[in-house]
């Protein structure tokens, strides 16, 4: 409680921290602002309104990229709301387009998480915003 004697004594604050505790602080902040989905969350955004997916224990939220991507949006919507790691490395997806997930990055999958048995919705289903919410 040092800090707290020095200003109510009307003394200067301190001008500069110490390495270490600007080192603690980065990392704190960098621990706090990162968001863990486990994958029972992840397979609740499973619309084409709401379209998660897991590529690599990070996932991405793709809602807005289903219209872009070159290779059609029926598989997105089959691939996501899981791990999708499989079916986007079997395509052999260019430099280019694993860049371009970082713009879709929300977070990471929970390292406590298991994969969850989730029944894939239909395009049909998922096309009018239903589904399996
Ligand atoms: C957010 C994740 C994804 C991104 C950012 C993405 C991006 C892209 C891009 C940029 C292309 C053009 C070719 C290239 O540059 O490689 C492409 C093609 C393709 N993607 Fe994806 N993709 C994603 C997920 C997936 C998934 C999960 C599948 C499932 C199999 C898939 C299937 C395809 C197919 C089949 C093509 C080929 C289209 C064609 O050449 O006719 N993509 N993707």
């Amino acid at each position: 409680m040092d800090w707290v004697y020095r200003f109510s004594n009307d003394e200067e604050p301190p001008k500069r921290l110490p390495e270490l505790q600007i080192v603690c602080i980065h990392y704190f902040l960098s621990v706090m602002s990162v968001q863990n989905y486990t994958y029972e969350e992840v397979a609740k955004h499973n619309t084409r309104n709401d379209l998660y997916m897991i590529i690599d224990k990070k996932v991405y939220d793709i809602t807005k990229f289903l219209d872009e991507h070159p290779g059609g949006d029926e598989i997105l919507i089959e691939e996501g709301a899981k791990d999708a790691s499989d079916a986007f490395e079997d395509v052999g997806h260019s430099p280019d387009a694993r860049d371009m997930l970082k713009i879709y990055y929300i977070g990471e999958v929970d390292p406590e998480s298991t994969p969850v048995k989730i029944e894939p919705p239909t395009v049909a289903h998922v096309a009018n915003g239903q589904g399996g919410k």
